[in-house]
């Protein structure tokens, strides 16, 4: 059977006047039925672009898939006209971004934008798909959802805010839902409300997720499996707990140095890894990485690592991947 979403050497080119640049790079991740993929990477790595690309809302121009392939079931998106791409959204794919006011249109009540969602898919009358807008409400457990349905997006609260968009992209009982940093924008403890019920609604309905993030503390609690993305390419990917055992890639042990633990009293302070990702315009020829990796050799600044298998369902882009046991880069972002 094919995987829920296959997306194949993806290549997202943007166009600028400073000419022709890469944003995506022959990128690849598989999500399978039922399945929660972690997509982490800091700050201008992809992420987003990667999520537009496979709900075919990328600004185009600059941005325009120049290569690969994002396949829904063996169904290959890129090559579906924009009527037919429009239909597949909401009703197969549903997306949560990070600002829920991004989603929500200002003038309309909660309940006219959920039996619009509704209805968009469905064909039921009014009556009918307000009372789903009410069970949808209730589903992701508004307190006094009835009288919720009267209410404008700007009487509610941020963390409300998000559950009715999680509402609206559940409406259509999508086969995989993209959650581009869905709690970003909350406060901790809304944060771990919303990821519950994610989790909860993931459980019931088998729905496949891409949950989208620069946090590997909320990945541990999510995914499945992660991959990691740096500079538009996968960096390493891996079943979730191999991932935080035995991570293969310098970047991703990075990352993890830089993740706090519960209790930890590094949470109070910002630790990261030194150094920024190259922007667009300056990739380097070599490993993107390899001027903030602590374990940097001559070949890496000449060539770009390929993807190094290393145990099923995990492989690393790093020249040293199968040394990384007797490599201390326990300091990394420490
Ligand atoms: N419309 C655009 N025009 C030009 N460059 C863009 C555009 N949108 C994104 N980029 C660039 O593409 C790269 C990838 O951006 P993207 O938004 O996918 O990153 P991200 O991983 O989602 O980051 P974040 O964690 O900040 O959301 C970045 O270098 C960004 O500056
Ligand atoms: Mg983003």
């Amino acid at each position: 059977m094919a995987a829920l979403l296959e997306i194949r050497d993806l290549e997202v080119d943007l166009f600028t006047r400073r000419g022709v640049l890469r944003a995506i790079d022959r990128f690849s991740l598989t999500v399978q039925h039922g399945e929660t993929l972690g997509l982490v990477g800091e700050s201008g790595c992809g992420k987003s672009m990667t999520s537009l690309a496979i709900m075919g809302l990328l600004p185009v121009p600059p941005a325009k898939i120049t290569g690969g392939a994002i396949l829904l079931e063996g169904r290959d998106l890129t090559k579906l006209s924009d009527s037919k791409m429009q239909a597949v959204r909401g009703r197969e794919v549903g997306i949560i971004f990070q600002d829920p006011m991004s989603s929500l249109n200002p003038v309309y009540t909660v309940g006219d934008q959920l039996v619009e969602a509704i209805r968009c898919h469905f064909k039921l009358d009014r009556r009918a798909a307000a009372k789903r807008a009410l069970d949808l409400l209730d589903r992701v457990h508004i307190p006094d959802a009835r009288r919720r349905l009267d209410a404008y997006p700007h009487e509610l609260s941020g963390g409300m805010n998000q559950r009715v968009v999680i509402a609206m992209a559940i409406a259509c009982e999508p086969k995989l839902l993209i959650a581009d940093e869905p709690t970003t924008a909350l406060d901790v403890t809304i944060q771990a409300q919303i990821i519950e019920l994610l989790k909860e609604i993931q459980r019931e309905s088998r729905m496949g997720m891409v949950f989208i993030t620069h946090d590997l503390g909320v990945i541990a609690d999510v995914a499945d499996r992660v991959t990691v993305m740096y500079a538009g390419k996968k960096a390493e990917e891996a079943p979730v707990d191999v991932l935080f055992d035995d991570p293969r890639h310098p970047y991703t042990r990075g990352l993890i140095g830089a993740t706090p633990k519960p209790g930890d009293e590094r949470r109070h302070r910002l630790v990261e890894i030194p150094g920024t990702v190259p922007g667009l315009a300056s990739r380097p020829k070599g490993c993107a990485f390899a001027n903030r990796c602590p374990l940097v050799f001559e070949r890496c600044h000449v060539e770009a690592p390929a993807l190094v298998h290393q145990a099923e369902g995990h492989a690393a882009a790093c020249f040293l991947a199968d040394q990384m046991e007797d490599c201390d880069v326990a300091s990394v972002g420490a």
